[in-house]
């Protein structure tokens, strides 16, 4: 199937996931300001929402806010009381997340701070019950050893692109999908994790997500 039937057949289910108008704000503003349109999809978004109420999330690390398309998926997940923090090394971008999450009504549930990731890190406050890693791929090692390190058991941590066209494969590879083997290796020798990968279809072409439990 072609990528056009990717993107038709994630409109078509476009009825059950339901991206509403903040949701849909927030993307034109992105696209506005003249940001990247590298935001996870609708279906993604949804499916980052379900996993955080599944497993009753009350705090998430979320790592690369961009337009903070993500970031309000995940917030809209959590009960009163509950946190996202997510990183953002361009305030630009940052300036765009948080006037986005004003507009959805979110400002009291995330914190998005800004820097350089790994800066950031070290200084954060654990337990996070869900992570989500969607920023520079060159560092996914370390982001997914961060997230470990602010885990408790049965958090969950879930890692946006590890496929990138199948491109996963090939070595060498780029800086980035090196980044990923890197923390695909990671996870592989980590007892800690119980771990998978799925490859995905649709609008934002063929890619994938990993998605690891702490035991
Ligand atoms: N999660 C977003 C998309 C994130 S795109 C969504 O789905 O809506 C990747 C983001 O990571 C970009 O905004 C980029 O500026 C940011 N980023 C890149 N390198 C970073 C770093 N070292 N630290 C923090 N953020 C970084
Ligand atoms: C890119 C980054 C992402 O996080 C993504 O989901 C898709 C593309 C990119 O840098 O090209
Ligand atoms: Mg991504």
């Amino acid at each position: 199937m072609s990528e056009r039937r990717w993107r038709e057949v994630d409109a078509y289910f476009g009825a059950i996931v339901q991206e509403d108008a903040a949701l849909q704000a927030a993307l034109a503003e992105s696209a506005k300001a003249g940001l990247p349109a590298i935001a996870v999809s609708p279906a993604q978004g949804k499916l980052l929402a379900l996993i955080a109420r599944s497993i009753g999330a009350k705090r998430v690390l979320e790592i690369g806010a961009l337009g903070g398309y993500s970031t309000i998926w995940l917030a809209r997940a959590l009960p009163s009381g509950g946190r996202v923090v997510t990183l953002e090394i361009n305030p630009r971008h940052a300036e765009i997340a948080r006037a986005n999450l004003a507009r959805a009504g979110l400002t009291d549930k995330v914190e998005v701070l800004v820097g350089p990731a790994l800066d950031l890190l070290p200084a954060l406050p654990g337990p996070f019950d869900l992570a989500f890693i969607d920023a520079d791929k060159e560092s996914n090692a370390d982001y997914f050893a961060h997230a470990l390190r602010l885990s408790r058991p049965g958090s969950v941590i879930i890692v946006d692109n590890v496929v990138r066209n199948g491109r996963v494969l090939d070595v060498p590879g780029d800086a980035q999908v090196e980044g990923v083997r890197r923390m695909i290796d990671l996870v592989a020798d980590e007892p800690r994790v119980s771990a998978t990968a799925i490859q995905t279809v649709g609008e934002k072409g063929y890619d994938g997500f990993l998605m690891a439990v702490v035991r």
